[in-house]
């Protein structure tokens, strides 16, 4: 008899569902964005969003997996790290089910999560992940049991940065079109490179100075939009890369893994690719519908967990705001 886990997304402005088997297969993966009409997301707004279209999404995942509620084995939920209104949403809907149904409930670690379903979805085995995100900026391996964090953003996440200035540039979004996105068309375009802070320290990244730097520039009005989108791309790219590189090099890895919103950027996989070569590595490139937040990859984190004998009682499914990759003991990974 095939065994199926749901899974529930919900750290930030998407809610999302998926649904696996205990084998890996991948039934259902939907997702609900929460679109602000103007500015950045408001966590209490985005909650709202995730309650009034769970049951919906709920209902259409089982209905694409082509199963009952009763079928389920168990429930993951995407316990940490985001934002608290929004994480409190999903974990509610999830222990609701889960007592409901009266099966285990698995609380999951969202970046985890990313590096298990690309390792699913791609063939790499045991990579250096850069994941970049509209929140998270993260470099890791596997070592000993976790996996440990090299370097990551020591204030706001690349995709952040990109938005803001694509906001503040005005820049025009045609319909769906994620701002980094846009960015990325207007760099396209972009021959000079504009010199901009370019911040690493150790292992780790900063990218507010340089995104000030960088608005401060579009302000003055002295140059190219397409010049100054380029120009921002190929430097905070430039970062990641080194610190990838340095991950690389340092852990002996043979993989590369790309993953989160940003991971769409062609630019960005091309730098990330070259580097890759460079060091008779495989690069791997997450598919956009995995790439995004997405609800597979909770649900087959809550899988790989519940194999090796995780739950999450409901007195200890309280959401972690901060909840660090390395924090986790990877039971499932020798
Ligand atoms: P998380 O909760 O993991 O931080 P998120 O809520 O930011 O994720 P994602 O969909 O993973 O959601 O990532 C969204 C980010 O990806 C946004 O910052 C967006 O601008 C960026 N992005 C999307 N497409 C591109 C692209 N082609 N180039 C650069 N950035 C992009
Ligand atoms: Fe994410």
């Amino acid at each position: 008899m095939e065994l199926y886990c749901l899974g529930i997304e919900s750290t930030a402005d998407d809610f999302a569902v998926g649904i696996t088997t205990f084998n890996g297969k991948i039934l259902a993966n939907i997702i609900s964005a929460y679109v602000p009409m103007e500015g950045g997301i408001h966590p209490r707004k985005a909650a709202r969003h995730h309650a009034r279209v769970a049951s919906r999404v709920i209902e259409e995942s089982l209905k694409n997996a082509g199963i009952k509620p009763r079928n389920l084995s168990i429930i993951a939920f995407s316990q940490g790290p985001g934002l608290g209104p929004c994480l409190r949403t999903g974990a509610t809907v999830a222990r609701t089910l889960a007592s409901y149904l009266g099966i285990p409930l698995v609380g999951v670690n969202h970046c985890v999560a990313h590096i298990e379903i690309g390792k699913l979805k791609t063939d790499v085995e045991d990579p250096v992940t850069l994941y970049v995100s509209g929140g998270n900026t993260i470099v890791s391996a596997f070592d000993s049991g976790r996996y440990r964090v090299f370097g990551e953003t020591l204030d706001i996440a690349l995709g952040n940065c990109l938005d803001v200035f694509a906001r503040e540039a005005g820049l025009h979004q045609s319909v769906g079109e994620p701002f980094g996105a846009v960015v990325e068309r207007y760099a396209a375009k972009g021959k000079r490179l504009i010199p901009l802070p370019y911040t690493v320290k150790g292992m780790d990244m900063s990218f507010s100075g340089l995104l000030t730097a960088a608005i401060s520039l579009l302000k003055r009005g002295e140059h190219k939009l397409e010049d100054l989108c380029y120009s921002l791309q190929e430097t905070v790219f430039s970062m990641v890369t080194e610190v990838t590189e340095r991950a690389l090099a340092h852990t002996e890895k043979e993989e590369v893994l790309l993953t989160g919103g940003v991971a769409a950027n062609k630019r960005l996989q091309s730098m990330i690719r070259s580097m890759a070569e460079e060091h008779d590595a495989e690069f791997c490139v997450m598919p956009k519908e995995f790439a995004v937040d997405n609800g597979a990859m909770i649900a087959w984190t809550g899988v790989l967990a519940y194999k090796y004998g995780v739950v999450t009682p409901i007195e200890e499914s309280v959401v972690k705001l901060k909840w660090r990759l390395e924090e986790v003991e990877v039971l499932w990974v020798k």
